[in-house]
């Protein structure tokens, strides 16, 4: 089979690694890729929005399979076009259409999503301009903390709690009449606030059937003990040891079935990853968010830890014939830990070389911003590097990725030295 997979990440590495090791893979692009995509197959330009541009790919390259690694060109309805168009009919695509990828890409729609089919979440409301007082008298007559959700894409930024009233006022009120995240804030979600533990599950379904991979815990604040801004993520580890088999049966019978039930008795055809980040409240599950896509840095825990092909994974999807497949996953604990340019997730600069002493071989180097300049990596984003590791402990796992972290230099590199220290 020939392969293109759209995006430029760590977690695009991660997937292209995993797929170059395909014995039913032909060719592998990666649109546009990172110089680590470029050591697991061919980097080609374009945009991985643009249909236009895809559409050219797959008929150049004869593509049979697209896998849409970011949410973006699935919110922007990238799918919708290989259902419609004829020369493109036959290519099997992995990522929901766009009515389906709003289930990350509104919050509204979500929820809902969730209330129609009781799965359980924080109890809701959703306010507009025209509903600004409301929103202002629920914050008057409620007890904090409140969390405040832009409704549509803000890039991992439309997501505000706090516990102080007038904070709480002010924040709705630039969201909805300031409109501070443009089109994203045109409607607020005011959400219960969940007091709990969180851990990621990711989901490969057909539209009918699903397999359940490995689950993951990110490290989403750039401070240790979970201080500072919230960043796309500074590390993952996956087992997670909290969400034990009594507690993932509860996520399977309470999330996973109905979310999928809901799919179809909605008619929303759906072919592709479901990522449900989830609070742990007590012992009972209860949805965060979904998104329509694999989490980054969790692909890079999730995925060094399949055991089975993911080609064929993903081809028994497109063939809506998940039901006779189970994924065989390794029973190891794998860490990664995410270098960051100085100043992340502010302003950083760019362009700085990166410098790898020594390589080895328990650890992977998964690229995330880096650009190739002269015959050297150099830094081009804020997240930089993912190192991931895969040992017999998460102990293991963890030195084996400080130790591949510590070799590997470029001006200004920070990364968060507790990773998985809450879990040992
Ligand atoms: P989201 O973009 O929906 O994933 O939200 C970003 C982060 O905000 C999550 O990872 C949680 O840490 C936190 N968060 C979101 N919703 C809630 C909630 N209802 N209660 C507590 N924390 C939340
Ligand atoms: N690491 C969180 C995400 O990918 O959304």
């Amino acid at each position: 089979m020939n392969v293109l997979l759209l995006g430029s990440g760590g977690r695009e590495h991660a997937l292209a690694s995993k797929l170059s090791e395909s014995p039913i893979l032909n060719h592998l692009y990666i649109c546009p890729g990172n110089p680590g995509t470029a050591l697991c197959g061919i980097n080609v330009d374009g945009n991985p929005e643009s249909i236009h541009d895809v559409k050219n790919l797959v008929l150049h390259h004869q593509i049979d399979m697209v896998i849409s690694g970011p949410e973006a060109p699935l919110v922007a309805g990238l799918a919708d076009h290989f259902a419609t168009d004829t020369e493109l009919a036959n290519i099997s695509f992995i990522g929901p259409g766009k009515i389906g990828a709003m289930l990350e890409g509104s919050k509204d729609f979500a929820k809902e999503f969730m209330k129609k089919y009781k799965i359980p979440t924080a109890s809701y409301e959703t306010f507009t301009a025209e509903t600004h007082l409301s929103a202002v008298n629920h914050i008057q007559n409620t007890s904090g903390p409140w969390v405040l959700k832009a409704d549509g894409l803000a890039s991992g930024k439309g997501v505000i709690i706090t516990s102080h009233r007038e904070e709480a006022i002010k924040t709705i009120t630039d969201m909805l009449i300031g409109k501070s995240f443009g089109e994203a804030s045109e409607k607020v979600v005011i959400e219960e606030f969940l007091d709990g533990i969180e851990v990621s599950v990711f989901v490969l379904t057909d539209g009918a059937s699903w397999v359940l991979l490995p689950e993951a815990k990110d490290y989403k604040r750039i401070g240790e003990g979970d201080t500072g801004p919230n960043t796309g993520g500074m590390g993952a580890i996956s087992p997670v040891p909290f969400a034990t088999e009594a507690f993932m049966q509860k996520v399977k019978e309470r999330i996973i079935e109905p979310t999928i039930l809901g799919l179809k008795k909605e008619n929303i055809p759906y072919i592709g990853f479901i990522f449900i980040g989830l609070m742990k409240v007590k012992d009972d599950p209860f949805v965060i968010e979904y998104n329509v896509r694999m989490g980054d840095p969790e692909t890079e825990v999730v995925i060094p830890r399949l055991q089975s092909d993911l080609l064929e994974l993903l081809q028994a999807a497109a063939n809506k014939n998940l039901e006779n497949i189970k994924p065989v996953f390794k029973p190891l604990h794998a860490a990664a830990v995410m270098l960051v340019s100085a100043g992340y997730p502010g302003n950083y600069p760019k362009g700085l070389p990166i410098h790898i002493k020594e390589k080895f071989a328990d650890s992977t180097i998964f690229h995330a911003g880096t650009c190739m300049k002269e015959s050297q990596f150099h830094t081009c984003g804020g997240r930089v590097i993912a190192v991931s590791s895969l040992a017999p402990t998460l102990q293991n796992a963890l030195d084996a990725s400080y130790r591949q972290a510590e070799s590997i230099t470029f001006e200004g590199k920070y990364y968060r030295k507790d990773i998985g220290a809450d879990l040992k």
